[in-house]
């Protein structure tokens, strides 16, 4: 089958199996264009706790999914591609964590909601991206064990300085790679373009932008001005934005370095195969498990988390 093709046959399958598809930003233009849902993780999982189908096809990574399964125990979760990971929600391992809870019990820990179901377990508060700050500002402990993302956390230490912020070892390996110097050589090739960063940066980086936000701050920004940009996170939100924009000076930071391999993992050929039982993966999680993770969710939710 032809790209089209691909296309209408994935629309007939999910229309004839009830099938709600989720696609995060960053997945490839083609792979929006058939999704029910667009947006981030956070996002993408809270929608799917108010549709009616009981079956949901995640075209993103394995947190993502397990987040829309801990939202919604009841439905079928399926990860369009079985090996799509995500390098920085895997990267700690929880017994380090919970060595961290026996030697700091006075510490709060705040899990980034891009983590593992193990790691949202061991947490007391899930944070977004877009709510980092906030949830952590009303998080009542003055020490903070901020997991897994070394850069977000320093973020919301620069932000809130009445805080102390513990960080370990992990981060994003895509938009680790930003470095200052690339954002000062962006604005010499673009003179008068204002900078928009996502916070997994390094904070070097992120202080020298004009807006730091997620997925959805850098999108509504862009949406909501008509200044030129340089786009300073993952491409998928560029590669979307010049398909509505296309007269809008936009331009992306490195493309080569800020793509994530493993959400392009997704392909066509790979969603149909998932809606036809012949590929992509069921996500089941204990129910012990599934419980303590929902509980840092709902928690972010009680601090007014977004
Ligand atoms: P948000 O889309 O929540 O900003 O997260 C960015 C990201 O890296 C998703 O994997
Ligand atoms: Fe993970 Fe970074 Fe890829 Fe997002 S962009 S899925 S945080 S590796």
């Amino acid at each position: 089958m032809d790209t089209q093709q691909l296309k209408q046959a994935i629309m007939e399958e999910k229309k004839r199996k009830g099938v709600l598809i989720l696609a995060h930003t960053y997945q490839d233009p083609d792979i929006l264009e058939i999704a029910d849902i667009v947006g981030d993780s956070y996002a993408l999982s809270k929608a799917a706790q108010n549709v009616p189908q009981n079956k949901v096809l995640m075209c993103g990574v394995r947190f993502m999914a397990e987040t829309v399964k801990i939202l919604s125990p009841e439905k079928e979760v399926l990860l369009s591609h079985a090996d799509a990971g995500c390098p920085m929600a895997e990267q700690l391992d929880p017994a380090e964590v919970r060595r961290y809870r026996e030697t700091h019990p006075d510490h709060a820990v705040c899990a980034y909601v891009n983590t593992t179901a193990q790691l949202k377990a061991l947490a007391d508060v899930c944070v977004t991206s877009s709510s980092a700050v906030e949830i952590v500002a009303r998080v009542p402990q003055e020490d903070i064990l901020f997991i897994p993302d070394k850069n977000l956390g320093a973020y919301v230490q620069a932000m809130l300085p009445q805080k102390r912020i513990h960080l370990m070892d992990g981060c994003c390996p895509v938009h680790n790679a930003i470095t200052p110097q690339m954002i000062e050589q962006a604005r010499r090739a673009h003179p008068g373009a204002k900078v928009a960063i996502h916070p997994e940066c390094p904070y070097e980086a992120v202080r020298l932008a004009d807006v730091a936000g997620s997925t959805k701050e850098i999108l509504d920004f862009i949406h909501g001005s008509g200044d030129a940009v340089i786009i300073a996170t993952e491409r998928g939100v560029y590669d979307a934005l010049v398909r509505q924009y296309p007269n809008r000076a936009l331009y992306q930071l490195e493309p080569e370095l800020l793509t994530c391999h493993d959400m392009k993992k997704t392909t066509l050929q790979g969603v149909y195969d998932a809606l036809t039982g012949k590929g992509g993966q069921t996500i089941e999680l204990d129910g012990q498990l599934l419980s303590a993770a929902r509980g840092s969710i709902e928690n972010m939710l009680r601090y007014g988390g977004r």
